[in-house]
């Protein structure tokens, strides 16, 4: 066991941090990283954070030499560049790019889960806008009917960057949009979800209950 020598800025609920979590298990990196917890919403900072990253968002990496990393993607692409095992963001040629835009795909989804979420939580409830709401319901619809009918078998093929973000924002629909029954229209993803997340990288992050 190694001392820590970066700082996580960390929140369990939220599914960025949870997609740098999964990497570290995954790339036994664990005990490289120490945990600084983080409550916060767009209408309460966390001071401190925001003193590392001016946008006040988690995740956010603190480095040895006090260099500050964000966000996930950035955070994601570091640490794959720190450990010896296979990389799981391919490094070059079309499976990069590919890759890439598969969990591009993922981060859509929880950007329009995550703001639905704010929406309906933080603001008081007789300025909720439905059609704003309804049209990042509709981007999370179709990203996961694409998901479905375009990227299993991609999916299925290893558990890297693509995978793993398409896992955390399934988990993150399960846990904060339960009534979106996204499993309904996504037999085969809901399959493929089943078997990941028994992985013990995603079973070890799990949001809190
Ligand atoms: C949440 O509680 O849903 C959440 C927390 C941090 C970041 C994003 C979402």
């Amino acid at each position: 066991m190694s001392t820590p020598s970066m700082t996580l800025f960390h929140n369990r609920a939220s599914p960025y941090v949870r997609k740098i979590m999964v990497l570290l298990h995954e790339t036994g990196q664990l005990d490289r990283v120490a945990l600084q917890a983080c409550q916060l919403t767009p209408v309460n900072p966390d001071n401190a954070l925001n003193q590392d990253n001016p946008l006040g968002k988690i995740p956010a990496l603190r480095l040895a030499n006090g260099q500050v990393l964000y966000d996930s993607r950035v955070i994601l692409e570091y640490l794959d560049q720190q450990h010896v095992g296979n990389p799981l963001i391919p490094q070059e040629g079309s499976a990069r790019w590919r890759r890439l835009t598969l969990a591009a795909l993922a981060d859509g989804i929880l950007e329009a889960a995550v703001l639905v979420r704010y929406e309906l939580t933080l603001r008081p409830p007789e300025h909720h806008w439905a059609p704003w709401l309804e049209g990042q319901r509709d981007k999370i619809r179709r990203a996961l009917a694409v998901l479905e009918t375009e990227a299993l078998a991609e999916l299925a093929s290893h558990f890297d960057v693509a995978a793993i973000s398409v896992a955390c924002a399934l988990a993150y629909l399960d846990f904060r949009h339960p009534d979106l029954e996204w499993r309904q229209q996504q037999p085969g993803l809901a399959a493929w979800y089943f078997e990941v997340s028994q992985r013990p990288s995603m079973l070890e992050t799990r949001p809190p209950a």
